[in-house]
């Protein structure tokens, strides 16, 4: 994935117990379009949770939200984003309503993520039905110019195998001028090296040397040229009239592999591990409890640091813990006093730097800043830590 992000100043955050409702109701004259993102996880009325209120009348639990996103938008900038979590359950229902609400245009994209193992328990075939391991985030700007920032991943071990074969070249002399440049074949360098040419040997030596393995490929601009337009050299430096860089190689374009062992972020996400999903956070929230990495990756597509995401479902808080080990402000509210108070202690651990847990390493979160709390929509609030 790509690099940590840059660490801005330390964040501060607002956890309020309460329906999100009336808290934000109350906040409104404060944080009116202030917040980049609003990352709503709301029950997915999936009827399967013992811990908080999930099995809704249908037609009840989407009025709700009709009435609660107008609200949730005017929190946000006008190139703010509202992400929503969702299931199978009701997915195509608040898929419909955001559509007819915010507008077709302003939908982004609807991002399908893998959340459950095959492996489980509960993965038992049950009812000769498929078990389910897909959830949606549904993406809509607040105008339907909002843009996500474009993230890369590195290509899995499979999809990588399906090119390595073709990177058969090393390239032995790359500081030179590229018309004096010397491919060898990728074995012979090997050999040279007194290496083993085994496959296991071979694939480790060109991802260590990533950007001196190379391939020929074909290039239409290069194919269109007349003959005198051709470089008579076997490499050559070539600028095509839109301003491309190319290295032209005996009429073919070269390509480094260090330039595709990345692949842009699609809207297909199977990478996002939920073992040890329980553990994150060091707080117990047996079911609905988001990764960590998956919050993360919502924040990077959607903000900056320094910028403020409102998360109006604050359940275990892994939208608020993982805004503030990254740099950004934050807001929070959870209506159930038991889960508020959970919520709240993994929040104090982010900031004294002992949770050890989710995003905490890759982020190099050491703890830090610092938020104010309040157990009734309209305050008082108090500071952690305490002032
Ligand atoms: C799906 S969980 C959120 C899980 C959270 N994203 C996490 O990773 O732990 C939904 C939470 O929203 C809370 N909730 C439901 N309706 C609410 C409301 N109207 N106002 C505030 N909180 C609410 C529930 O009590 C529950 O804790």
């Amino acid at each position: 994935m790509n690099a940590p992000p840059l660490q801005a100043a330390p964040a501060s955050g607002l956890l309020v117990m309460g329906d999100n409702l009336d808290v934000l109701t109350g906040l409104l004259e404060t944080y009116e379009g202030r917040c980049r993102l609003v990352l709503a996880d709301p029950p997915y009325n999936a009827k399967n949770i013992k811990h908080y209120h999930d099995d809704f009348d249908s037609v009840q639990w989407l009025a709700a939200l009709e009435t609660r996103i107008p609200l949730f938008c005017r929190f946000l900038s006008e190139d703010g984003i509202l992400a929503f979590h969702i299931d199978d359950s009701e997915q195509a229902h608040l898929q419909t309503l955001l559509d007819r609400m915010l507008g077709r245009q302003s939908r982004l994209n609807t991002v399908c993520v893998k959340m459950s193992e095959l492996s489980g328990v509960k993965m038992r075939y049950q009812d000769r039905l498929l078990p389910r391991v897909k959830e949606y985030i549904l993406l809509y700007g607040k105008n339907p110019g909002a843009r996500l920032h474009p993230l890369r991943r590195a290509k899995s071990p499979q999809r990588l195998e399906a090119y390595l074969d073709y990177y058969r070249g090393f390239l032995e002399n790359p500081e030179d001028p590229v018309v004096d440049w010397r491919v060898a074949p990728l074995r012979e360098e090997l050999r040279r090296r007194n290496l083993s040419d085994s496959l296991p040997s071979l694939r480790r030596f060109q991802l260590e040397h990533a950007e001196r393995i190379v391939y020929r490929t074909n290039n239409r601009w290069f194919q269109s040229l007349a003959p005198e337009q051709r470089p008579e050299a076997t490499f050559a430096r070539m600028v095509s009239p839109w301003g491309e860089s190319y290295v032209w190689w005996e009429g073919k374009q070269m390509l480094f592999l260090s330039d595709h062992l990345e692949e842009p972020l699609s809207d297909l996400w199977t990478d996002i591990s939920t073992i040890n999903l329980g553990r994150e956070g060091g707080i117990a929230f047996p079911s609905g409890k988001k990764p960590e990495s998956l919050a993360l990756r919502i924040l990077e597509l959607c903000t900056r640091p320094g910028d403020l995401v409102l998360d109006p479902f604050c359940g275990s808080g892994t939208t608020a813990a993982v805004a503030h080990k990254s740099g950004r402000d934050w807001i929070t509210i959870e209506q159930d006093p038991g889960i508020f108070q959970r919520a709240r202690g993994r929040l104090e651990s982010v900031v004294l730097g002992t949770d050890h847990t989710g995003t905490t390493e890759v982020l190099g979160w050491k703890g830090g800043g610092g938020f104010r709390w309040g157990s009734h929509p309209s305050g008082p609030f108090a500071s952690f830590p305490p002032q």
